[in-house]
C-alpha cells in the first residue's frame, strides 16, 4: 500500500505537468566563478538589453569591481547613457511609453534569475520564432504572445519553428517541436548559445551579488567549527581527567 502511495506522489508533478503542456526546459550551465564570461554578458547586456530592461538595484561600480572590469573602461564603455560610475543602472525609458510600444512594460532584470530561474532564461532568449500573426512578427515557446521583440536575430538569424499537432484535453493543437536560424545571423548556434549563456551568467550573478562571497565565507565558517570542535574535545579530556 506504502509504495502504491509512494508511487502516486512521485508521479503526481509529472501529470501535472503533463496536462498543462510545460514546456521543458534546456539546462543553463553557468559559471558564477567565470569572469570572463560575466563581463561578456554584461556587455551583451549593456548593448542589446539596457534599452528597454534597467538593472536599476545594481551600481556601475559595484558591478565593475565583483566581475573585474576596470572602473575607466567600464565608464568608456559600458555606460551607455552619461551616468556616474557610482549612479543604479538605472535608464530613461518611461513605463507608460513602453506598455504604449509592447503591449507590456519591459520588467527591471535585477532579479529576473530568481524570479524565473536561468534554465527558463536560457531557454527563453533561445526560443523566439517568427510568426507574422504577432506585432512584431515573432513569438515565444516558453512565452507565448510575448511582447518583446526579438532583439539577438542579428546574430542567431531568423528562428523559423516547425510544429507537430497535439491532443490537448481532446482538442487537436499545433504545438512548436524545435525552433531553427536559417543560418543568416552573425553567429552560429553554438557561439548564440554560448553568447546567452553568458547573458544567463551576468544575471544570477545580479540577482545574487554576493553568494560567491557568501560560499567563501561558509568555508571559513565551517573550517572555524572544525577547529573549535577539535579544541573542546581536547578540553573535555583535560576535564575530565581530574574528575576521574
Ligand atoms: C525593444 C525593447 C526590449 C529589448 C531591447 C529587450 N527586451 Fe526583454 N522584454 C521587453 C518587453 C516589452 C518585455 C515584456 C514582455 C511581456 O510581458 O509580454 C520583455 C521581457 C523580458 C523578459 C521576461 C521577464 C519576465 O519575467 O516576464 C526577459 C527575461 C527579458 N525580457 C530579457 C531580455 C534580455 C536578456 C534582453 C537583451 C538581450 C532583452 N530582454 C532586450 C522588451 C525588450
Amino acid at each position: 500500500m506504502k509504495r502504491i502511495i509512494f508511487a502516486v506522489l512521485t508521479l503526481l508533478p509529472a501529470l501535472v505537468f503533463a496536462n498543462t503542456g510545460a514546456v521543458q526546459l534546456d539546462k543553463a550551465n553557468y559559471d558564477l566563478n567565470d569572469k570572463a564570461s560575466l563581463q561578456r554578458g554584461a556587455t551583451t547586456f549593456m548593448n542589446y538589453c539596457f534599452g528597454c530592461h534597467s538593472t536599476q538595484y545594481q551600481r556601475y561600480n559595484r558591478v565593475a569591481a565583483d566581475i573585474g572590469i576596470p572602473e575607466d573602461l567600464m565608464a568608456a564603455n559600458l555606460i551607455v547613457n552619461g551616468a556616474k560610475i557610482g549612479d543604479l543602472m538605472e535608464n530613461s525609458v518611461s513605463e507608460q511609453d513602453a506598455a504604449k510600444w509592447f503591449g507590456a512594460p519591459p520588467p527591471d532584470l535585477t532579479l529576473v534569475a530568481r524570479v524565473r530561474g536561468a534554465d527558463w532564461i536560457y531557454t527563453y532568449l533561445r526560443s523566439f520564432y517568427v510568426d507574422e500573426t504577432r506585432p512584431f512578427g515573432v513569438n515565444n515557446v516558453v512565452f507565448p504572445s510575448v511582447g518583446m521583440p526579438h532583439v539577438l536575430e542579428p546574430l542567431q538569424g531568423t528562428p523559423r519553428a516547425e510544429f507537430a499537432t497535439h491532443m490537448v484535453d481532446g482538442v487537436e493543437t499545433q504545438q512548436v517541436v524545435s525552433v531553427k536560424s536559417d543560418g543568416n545571423g552573425e553567429m552560429n548556434n553554438e557561439e548564440y548559445d554560448q553568447m546567452v549563456l553568458d547573458l544567463v551568467n551576468f544575471l544570477v550573478y545580479s540577482a545574487e551579488p554576493v553568494q560567491q562571497e557568501r560560499e567563501r565565507m561558509g568555508f571559513w565558517v565551517l573550517g572555524f567549527i572544525v577547529i573549535f570542535f577539535i579544541f573542546t574535545v581536547l578540553l573535555k579530556k583535560e576535564f575530565w581527567r581530574d574528575v576521574h
